[in-house]
């Protein structure tokens, strides 16, 4: 423990956690991150990353996966021991997919499939603390679930939020400043960062709505640009 004064809190080194349907570009967005990133590829979907100079990836094979429980522990330990001070940022990459693996494994080992549920909740919340604690630069990222509930007046509303069980869900949001939602929209990768009473997002680093992927780390913001306008003005 260490008591710092408000003023020292060190804002720069943030933890951000993007959540977005397959193809909207969560793994290629660390290739963004400045200085030199190690990736957790714990999905396996780091093949767009190829040849970036900056990043270097921990990829799990099959004997990994079948043992992630304790095989995690050991990417921790040796990030701890041997990677923080020789890497900018560690990104992880996805928790929807920690969480899958290491359900498997529990549901598995157990009879009790309430005990494997408890446990995989518990493993997850400590090893996101765990992350929290090393003050660094974290990206990680996370599939979306979209949950559709109907209103008393018989309409109905969607929600979009982290596919993750909902009680992890709820803490491991928690423990990130920033959590976005990635989308295409008119061929542009897009991360909103502002909730709209649909997504599931929070921002404590800015004030930005939206920022291309390519900007969550620089603070550059994005604003939808009316492009059926232009293509109007470009036919008359
Ligand atoms: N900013 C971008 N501009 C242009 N193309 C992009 C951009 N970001 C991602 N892409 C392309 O979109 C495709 C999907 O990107 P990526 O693999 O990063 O998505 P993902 O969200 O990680 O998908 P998955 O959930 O399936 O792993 C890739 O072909 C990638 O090259
Ligand atoms: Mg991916």
């Amino acid at each position: 423990m260490k008591r710092i004064l408000a003023k020292d809190i060190d804002e720069t080194k943030a933890m951000y956690l993007v959540f977005g349907n397959p193809g909207t570009g969560k793994t290629t967005t660390a290739q963004y991150l400045p200085g030199k990133t190690l990736l957790v590829a714990i999905d396996g979907s780091d093949r767009v990353l190829k040849n970036q100079p900056d990043i270097d990836v921990v990829e799990l094979d099959k004997e990994d996966i079948a043992d992630i429980v304790n095989q995690f522990e050991i990417i921790l330990n040796t990030i701890e021991s041997e990677y923080l001070k020789t890497y900018n940022n560690i990104a992880f990459d996805n928790l929807s997919h920690l969480q899958d693996i290491v359900l498997s494994q529990l549901s598995l080992m157990n009879k009790d499939q309430r005990k494997a549920w408890g446990d995989m909740q518990n493993l997850i919340k400590k090893w996101i603390g765990r992350i929290r604690s090393w003050n660094m630069t974290i990206y990680a990222t996370a599939w979306e679930t979209a949950e559709t509930f109907e209103n008393a007046d018989g309409s109905s509303s969607t929600y979009y939020d982290v596919l993750m069980n909902a009680k992890v869900r709820a803490s491991v949001k928690g423990l990130f400043d920033v959590v976005g939602q990635t989308f295409i929209y008119q061929d542009e990768h897009i991360i909103r960062l502002t909730p709209n009473g649909q997504s599931q997002v929070k921002n404590q680093v800015d004030n930005r709505v939206y920022c291309l992927t390519k900007d969550l780390f620089n603070g550059k913001e994005w604003t939808p640009q009316l492009k059926n306008k232009e293509t109007k003005g470009d036919n008359n």
